[in-house]
């Protein structure tokens, strides 16, 4: 494969990609890759919805102020030849006028005669408003509606407010309308676009989503309009969380089950050249390495304190005898902000390592760093893993990394020479093993991709990733009970490993979803209670919320759901992952809000027994 083509892989999908360690990248495809979040996230309609939207809206209702203005202007000229004629006038068609020609209302008195003269007045609403005269129509609508509250009257004013841009008034009369007649689908269109220009997107999802349940309307277009309010929804609420993910207090650590599997890809560097106990830069920066590669479920955060107080001492002391140990100590501190999504201090502690001491390993890591960037191709990884390895040809995590790397590339060939040779120079490193086999099932040889998997189990028997990613295997292959009992064996081994993370949670959640695969109430119960065990174990793990959460939101615990996915949102650092959770954020209110309203509660539930003969099973 030509360096061309893995720039244009990587190009098209606008990734910046880094392989962890233990992947799962592999047989599914389903990559650990970091998107880029800008470039990743669909923003709807640009000029509306990028810059800030408050302003954007602001400057979109002065817009269509000015226009209504000028538009009125030129339809007062053209609609002076065709005004209302003499005969036409509202005392001709019948109505009672007061001295100075207006409706006089006081002379009307029974029912029977509101009811017919307020017809008469919107009959001449109608008149006024097909020549664009919307202030006097406004006036002959609103004389009706004194006679008798028609929801017809209120759907005719909203109309003419809508001409006009008046987007609050339209919302107030269809608001009535609806109340009056909660079926008037015109006026839930209407007051769903008014919602949408003021950018009130969740009360137009609502109005939308009902439109869609009940088939109204033709529903590509409904579908499609659901989908451009949802857009924009999401992009405001990303929007909101990106701005705080960046103050200070929210620079936090990803999951213990994501730094475990990515660290879980290096060679544990328990101390260094020059070790001095007297030294407490020293001392501090040993026991951060030894905390980190423990791989604890809190350890992560501990390392990443030390690694940042002993970063302060060798500043203080400002010696070049300690340039290596303070590059070490920026280097681990410099990734770690890489997972609390700080990608400038990142950038910097890297660099500064790199100047002070280039080894292997500060270029594996400047390489994730980079690629995460906006403007990120394939080859400028590339090249930082290339360096990488032309510093240390010996070093089996820099071959590694570069296979990872071509293997979500699609150049099969080459990451399979790159995990040979790492699995050669050290072949105590499981994930080589794990990576050729699941090389071999991409390649179509499930039967050699089986024999691989028995040999690193052989080597391996006490590592939970054999079995692990065996049962994804299996799972991808379709074999689900048997993907199972690799699953089994994944968390027993797991277990045992405790508290030192493997895999952390994600033997859990892949048992959870073969199960549900095949949805029986049982197999749903038991999903759930190894979710929620998983969610017990890390509660920082995107993914088991957003599974568990999706589980909650079938069983209608819509409030149990939102939180999940709200809290996923906010934890994971992949680009796809948060839009996607934001999208059931959003979709769970809409949701949650259908049911709270009475009228279309009722309507839910009688179109669901129409359509139900048997339930859901679940
Ligand atoms: C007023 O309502 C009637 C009945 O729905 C409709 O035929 C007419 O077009 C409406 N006029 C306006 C201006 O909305
Ligand atoms: C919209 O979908 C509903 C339910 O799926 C269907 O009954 C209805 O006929 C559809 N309407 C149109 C206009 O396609
Ligand atoms: C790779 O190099 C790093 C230093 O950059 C070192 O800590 C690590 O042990 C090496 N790994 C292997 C597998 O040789």
């Amino acid at each position: 494969m030509s360096e061309n083509s893995v720039s244009s892989f990587v190009a098209r999908n606008k990734t910046a990609i880094i392989a962890t360690a233990a992947a799962g990248i592999t047989a599914i495809g389903a990559g650990y890759y970091y998107y880029n979040l800008r470039n990743q996230v669909n923003f709807p309609d640009d000029d509306e919805t990028t810059s800030s939207s408050t302003s954007s809206g602001l400057n979109a209702k002065k817009k269509k102020k000015k226009l209504y203005k000028k538009k009125k202007r030129a339809q007062a000229k053209a609609n002076k030849d065709i005004d209302i004629t003499e005969e036409e006038s509202i005392s001709n068609v019948g109505f009672p006028v007061d001295a100075n020609g207006e409706p006089d209302l006081s002379q009307i008195s029974t029912a029977e005669d509101k009811e017919q003269y307020a017809v008469k007045l919107k009959d001449y609403g109608n008149q006024l408003f097909k020549q664009q005269k919307l202030d006097e129509a406004i006036k002959y609508y609103t004389l009706a509606l004194e006679l008798k509250k028609d929801p017809v009257f209120y759907a005719n004013r909203s109309a003419c407010y809508a001409a006009m841009g008046n987007q609050e008034k339209v919302v107030e009369d269809t608001t009535t309308a609806l109340e009056l007649n909660p079926e008037y689908s015109k006026c839930r269109l209407r007051r769903a676009s008014a919602n949408e220009a003021l950018g009130k997107y969740e009360d137009a999802m609502l109005d939308v989503s009902a439109l869609s349940l009940f088939g109204d309307y033709n529903n590509a277009s409904i579908e499609s309009m659901l989908e451009r309010i949802l857009n924009k929804r999401v992009t405001e609420n990303l929007e909101g969380r990106l701005k705080e993910q960046q103050k200070e207090s929210h620079k936090k650590l990803i999951s213990a089950t994501d730094l475990a599997s990515f660290f879980g890809s290096f060679k544990p560097e328990l101390t260094f050249d020059d070790f001095d106990p007297e030294n407490k830069a020293d001392v501090l920066l040993k026991e951060a390495l030894e905390t980190l590669y423990a791989k604890t479920l809190h350890g992560f955060e501990t390392a990443d304190e030390k690694f940042a107080e002993a970063i302060k001492l060798y500043k203080e002391a400002n010696d070049d005898k300690n340039n290596k140990k303070y590059a070490i100590a920026l280097e681990y501190s410099g990734v770690l902000d890489f997972f609390k999504m700080d990608a400038i201090s990142s950038f910097e502690k890297v660099s500064k390592a790199i100047e002070l001491n280039p080894r292997a390993q500060s270029y594996i890591f400047m390489g994730l760093i980079n690629a995460d960037k906006a403007a990120a191709n394939g080859e400028d990884y590339m090249a930082d893993l290339n360096k990488a390895i032309e510093l240390d040809p010996q070093n089996s995590s820099a071959y590694y990394h570069r296979a990872q790397y071509k293997f979500i590339s699609k150049d099969l060939e080459g990451a399979a020479k790159d995990f040979e040779k790492s699995k050669e120079l050290d072949p105590e490193f499981v994930f080589p093993y794990i990576q050729l086999a699941c090389l071999t099932y991409r390649e179509g040889k499930f039967s050699d991709c089986e024999t691989l998997f028995s040999e690193a189990k052989r080597k391996f028997p006490k590592a939970p990733e054999v079995p692990s990613f065996y049962g994804e295997v299996l799972t991808d292959h379709g074999d689900y009970a048997k993907a199972s009992k690799q699953y089994d064996a994944a968390i027993k081994l797991e277990e045992e490993c405790a508290p030192t993370i493997h895999l952390g949670v994600n033997p859990w959640v892949a048992k959870a979803t073969v199960l549900v695969a095949e949805p029986t109430v049982e197999n749903f119960v038991e999903a759930v209670n190894l979710l929620e065990k998983a969610n017990e174990l890390d509660p920082k793990s995107s993914k088991v919320k957003l599974t568990l959460g999706q589980l909650k939101l079938q069983q209608s615990e819509l409030d149990e759901a939102i939180q999940l996915f709200d809290a996923a949102a906010d934890l994971t650092m992949n680009a796809e992952e948060k839009v996607g959770a934001i999208r059931l954020v959003e979709a769970s209110k809409v949701q949650k809000k259908l049911h709270a309203d009475p009228f279309l509660s009722k309507k839910i539930n009688e179109l669901l027994a129409s359509i139900q003969g048997g339930g859901f099973g679940i």
